[in-house]
């Protein structure tokens, strides 16, 4: 017979769902080869684990339905880029810009019908893309320059059509951005999630310019 505590026994389900690590951490391919480009260039990749799906879906569904190039930055292993096309955006539409080629190349192969430019954010402007329909950013930026921040703000915002959000996430509990340069690109912040499960937890938000 059951006393009054219950059968405390764990069946082997219960078990397994104890053991559940955060799905950005499960081992997998992507994992262990985005921990490797971590520890090779910890600078730029700034994370130990990809995005969780849980944050890729919240990041992906920020992009407005219609037409027109949406770009993303610092795809890595692409766990956002799948979910982007996911959410309806056409191979064509998209394109990846991102500065580490073992990522470049593992991205050409998984993604062959989207565009995929080796090359820095910041050099978005070359691509002669049309207005955009929104930036989906995966860089780190709270651990970039103040600098080099703004040259890649700037571009962006040249080349987003008007009202298009760059949507962007971070670890940190504030905009990633300083305040005096948001307020010299004429930018704020709305604050759309918050994702608990990915390991760290991140905040997902959308920049917007000022319209006058
Ligand atoms: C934190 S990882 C995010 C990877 C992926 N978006 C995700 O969520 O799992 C940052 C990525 O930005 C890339 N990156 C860093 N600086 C960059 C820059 N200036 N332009 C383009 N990509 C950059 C890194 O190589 C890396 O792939």
């Amino acid at each position: 017979m059951v006393g009054p505590e219950g059968n405390r026994r764990a069946s082997p389900q219960t078990r397994r769902h104890r053991l559940r690590l955060p799905d950005s951490l499960r081992p997998d391919a992507d994992l262990s080869f985005f921990l490797g480009q971590a520890l090779k260039r910890p600078q730029s990749v700034s994370a130990l684990a990809p995005s969780s799906a849980r944050l890729a879906e919240a990041m992906a569904s920020l992009v407005p339905a219609g037409s027109g190039p949406v770009v993303e930055l610092g795809p890595g292993t692409g766990k956002i880029t799948r979910q982007i096309l996911a959410h309806g955006v056409a191979p064509r539409d998209l394109h990846l810009l991102e500065i580490n080629d073992d990522f470049v190349t593992l991205l050409q192969e998984r993604f062959p019908e989207v565009s995929v430019h080796a090359c820095g954010a910041e050099a978005m402007a070359g691509l002669g893309l049309p207005p955009l329909r929104a930036v989906v950013s995966g860089l780190p930026l709270l651990s970039f320059p103040v600098p080099l921040q703004a040259r890649i703000l700037r571009a962006a915002f040249r080349q987003l059509a008007p009202g298009a959000p760059f949507i962007q996430y971070t670890y940190g509990p504030a905009v990633p951005v300083p305040p005096r340069l948001m307020k010299a690109l004429r930018l704020r912040a709305i604050r759309r999630a918050v994702i608990w499960g990915n390991l760290p937890p991140a905040q997902v938000l959308t920049l917007h310019r000022h319209v006058a």
